[in-house]
């Protein structure tokens, strides 16, 4: 009788995400990969040393790694420890600063973003969380969403990987809108990064 083998074990894709603030999306994100057999979150970086995400990787027992504006613009320690640790994708989830060209082209389409908008419309630089929100109600929009695209040079014109999208009803206020986006973020953030994965070489 045959002998049956074990298929091959394959290597994790390693993921880094980028955070400024709460890291309700890099929380998300790092459930999805805590028992994921395609890929863990390796490593939390951010600029701001009291972002919630922090504590929130603690929980996760996922390392943290907090850097300055110089770091980030003027050396490439973010690049060599992100090349160190054999990172596949970088995500960014609320993160706030423009990339650094030596980022973009060591992970060319290997850093993705989320937007809380439908772009290209409300995005740009400043164009965040609630700014975002209150640009879309005070335009009458009758809908909204949430963009997944690849990072560039500019703020939020990185070629879209997807969109996602929902009716704004006559009564919806600050609230309701960013409640929605909210959901469709967690909804969809982390399965869409598993799809950018999957076609990772
Ligand atoms: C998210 O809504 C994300 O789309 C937005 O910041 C929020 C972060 O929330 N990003 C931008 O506006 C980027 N321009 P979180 O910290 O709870 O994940």
């Amino acid at each position: 009788m045959a002998a049956t083998t074990d298929p091959a074990p394959t290597v994790k894709k390693r993921i880094a995400i980028f955070a400024s603030g709460s890291g309700s999306n890099a929380q998300k994100i790092m459930e999805h990969f805590k028992k994921n057999a395609l890929a863990e979150v390796t490593l939390v970086l951010t600029n701001n040393p009291e972002a919630y995400v922090l504590q929130r990787a603690d929980n996760f027992e996922i390392p943290a790694h907090v850097f300055n504006r110089r770091t980030f613009y003027q050396s490439d320690e973010i690049l060599k420890l992100l090349q160190s640790l054999n990172i596949d994708l970088v995500v960014l989830a609320g993160f706030l600063w423009l990339v650094p060209q030596n980022l973009l082209e060591a992970f060319p389409n290997r850093i993705i973003n989320i937007h809380p908008a439908l772009l290209p419309a409300f995005g740009g630089k400043g164009m965040y969380g609630d700014y975002v929100h209150q640009a879309v109600l005070l335009a009458g929009e009758k809908e909204s969403g949430i963009t997944i695209h690849y990072v560039n040079e500019h703020f939020d014109k990185g070629e879209i990987i997807q969109q996602f999208r929902f009716k704004i009803e006559p009564n919806d206020q600050l609230e309701n809108i960013r409640f929605k986006i909210q959901q469709l973020e967690h909804q969809h953030y982390p399965k869409v990064i598993e799809q950018v994965l999957k076609k990772l070489k």
